[in-house]
């Protein structure tokens, strides 16, 4: 459950300046787990390319996005990447929390915030994959339940190369798919 004065919204067209702001923030917080941005990344304009793309994902199904406020500040995000009907029938989670709002629970409500979506959409797991030195997101997936089951090597290409991964898995249902 979110602490109180934050909401979750999921991510709109309208959101670009937002966003782009929490970027500028939080851009030496993020850099060494996330892939190397351009500078239009930073921007108003580069949001709102950002954000189209991921709205497309959206409509088709492939892509689930939500957006951490706290006033008119957005101060995270959730999302399930990779959504995969069929025999494999899951996605992979994605998350950040603003550097000025760290150790309050709130990566672990975003992740449960997930898993409650991954069950709305019918989905059988949930994987999350974090470097090996990201400490911080390993406790977030093991408080919410997910279970390490390996480590691959250069499996991401962030902060300028390619790095070795923990993966962690989350089973939802062993249920046959839906429809
Ligand atoms: C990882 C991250 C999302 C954690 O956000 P957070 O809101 O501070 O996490 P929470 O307050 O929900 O912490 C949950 C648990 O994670 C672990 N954890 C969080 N920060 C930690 C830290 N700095 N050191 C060690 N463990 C930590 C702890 O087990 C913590 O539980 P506890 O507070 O009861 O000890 C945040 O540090 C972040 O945005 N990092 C950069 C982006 C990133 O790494 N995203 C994930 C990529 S895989």
């Amino acid at each position: 459950m979110l602490p109180d004065g934050y909401v979750l919204h999921p991510l709109s067209a309208d959101d670009s300046s937002a966003l782009a702001l929490a970027a500028a923030r939080n851009r030496e917080h993020l850099r060494p787990w996330e892939p190397s941005r351009p500078e239009s990344f930073y921007t108003d304009a580069g949001q709102r390319e950002v954000i189209a793309g991921r709205l497309r994902q959206v409509e088709l199904g492939l892509y689930d996005c939500w957006l951490l406020w706290h006033g008119t500040e957005v101060v995270g995000s959730a999302n399930l990447q990779n959504i995969v009907r069929g025999a494999m029938l899951g996605a992979d989670v994605g998350y950040w929390v603003d550097h000025a709002h760290l150790r309050r629970g709130l990566a672990v409500a975003l992740l449960e915030h997930l898993v409650q979506r991954g069950r709305e959409l019918g989905l059988h797991r949930l994987g999350g994959s974090t470097m090996v030195a990201n400490v911080p997101s390993q406790g977030v997936l093991r408080g919410c339940g997910f279970e390490e089951v390996g480590r691959i090597p250069a499996f991401l290409y962030l902060d300028g190369g390619w790095r070795d991964s923990l993966l962690f898995n989350l089973v939802l249902h062993d249920g046959p798919p839906r429809g």
